[in-house]
């Protein structure tokens, strides 16, 4: 099946489970195990919430993961963006003894305390997709995501090679940062990748907003800063969602986007290509070069419980591959650390 449809398949699936906050794949949700269940692998799964394509990408991966059939019962929570939420999830978890609870953090910091309640009551924790920050790594048995960093410096060095292929100085780069949630390892690393870039090649970094992973603070943000500089010649997305915003925002403004930047066009590069619009956006030009972010991790915290299980200690940090897109052919590789990426280009 094309990755396109596949991913407008999942979705669409959770667009009809997004709705919930809340979701057992077990038939009971309280205290009173029936013997049925007693087999039964018990997960207790805290979402960030349903900001993004991404997002709703990533529950469905895990939905669609662990099923009863399978064996499991996922107790499924969407924190609504709200780390609080979060940590009253988690200690919910950790009183109905559940046997793994897994945790996509909203942002790094402010896990000690709770992990720590956690890791007193025995209960493993799996962190997916952002990381945490804590004083002592021992509070989680191991993460699986991302590099944002790596994926944000790959989108900068797609750009950088781009200006040298068609002859840009790379010092008339003017650029603005759409930033995602504050806070949050997508956030961090990607807004890393762009500074360091912007230093070594001498881009000018005209402004920064938050765009909270959304198309309306994308829009909204982009807006704002077109009227703010109006010599804007590259907006850099913290993700598609946001992207979809800002394409909205420059048209609205009577500019196009596309890679044609010598032209008066607004370069657009974002992060995901999860969505059938982003992968559409990207093939026509409209969203010059997207990082890929990986959200199936339904299937790899599988098998991290499967090795749990089977007494196997997992990685304490797994990294996910992940690919560069675009729809221009200028750029067919890039290196970075001495290592090359390909671009994989997205033909029409
Ligand atoms: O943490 C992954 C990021 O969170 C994705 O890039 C974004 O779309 C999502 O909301």
């Amino acid at each position: 099946m094309k990755k396109s449809v596949f991913f407008a398949l999942i979705i669409s699936f959770a667009i009809l489970l997004s709705g919930c906050g809340s979701y057992s794949s077990g038939q009971n949700t309280d205290m009173d195990v029936q013997d049925e269940d007693k087999d039964l692998i018990v997960i207790g799964f805290s979402q960030v919430g349903a900001e993004s394509d991404w997002r709703k990408a990533n529950t469905e991966s895990m939905l669609s993961t662990f099923t009863r059939e399978k064996g499991y019962d996922l107790i499924y929570e969407d924190a609504q963006q709200k780390q609080q939420n979060q940590i009253t999830a988690i200690r919910t978890f950790i009183q109905r003894e559940v046997d793994y609870i897994v945790l996509a953090p909203v942002t790094e910091d402010g896990w000690d305390t709770v992990l720590g309640e956690a890791h007193d009551a025995g209960i493993p924790v799996i962190i997916v997709d952002r990381q945490v920050a804590v004083n002592d790594n021992d509070l989680f048995t191991c993460w699986v995501g991302s590099d944002f960093e790596l994926e944000g410096r790959k989108a900068c060095e797609w750009l950088r090679s781009y200006c040298d292929a068609h002859g840009i100085e790379q010092n008339d780069i003017n650029i603005v940062d759409i930033q995602g949630t504050e806070g949050s390892s997508a956030q961090l690393g990607r807004t890393k990748g762009l500074n360091d870039a912007v230093r070594s090649n001498g881009w000018n970094l005209l402004d920064v907003r938050p765009g909270e992973y959304t198309q309306a603070k994308g829009r909204e943000a982009t807006a704002y800063l077109l009227q703010l500089h109006p010599d804007i010649n590259v907006v850099y997305c913290e993700n598609d969602n946001e992207a979809f915003g800002a394409i909205e925002a420059i048209e609205a403004a009577g500019k196009s986007v596309g890679t044609n930047i010598e032209a008066g066009q607004i370069m657009v590069l974002s992060f995901d290509g999860v969505s059938d619009l982003a992968v559409d956006y990207c093939k026509n030009g409209s969203i010059s070069c997207i990082g890929e972010c990986n959200p199936l991790h339904g299937p790899r915290v599988e098998r991290i419980i499967e090795n749990l299980e089977a007494g196997i200690v997992p990685e304490k940090f797994e990294y996910v591959d992940e690919a560069i897109l675009s729809g221009d052919d200028t750029i067919t590789n890039i290196s970075l650390d001495g290592v090359t990426y390909s671009v994989e280009l997205l033909e029409r």
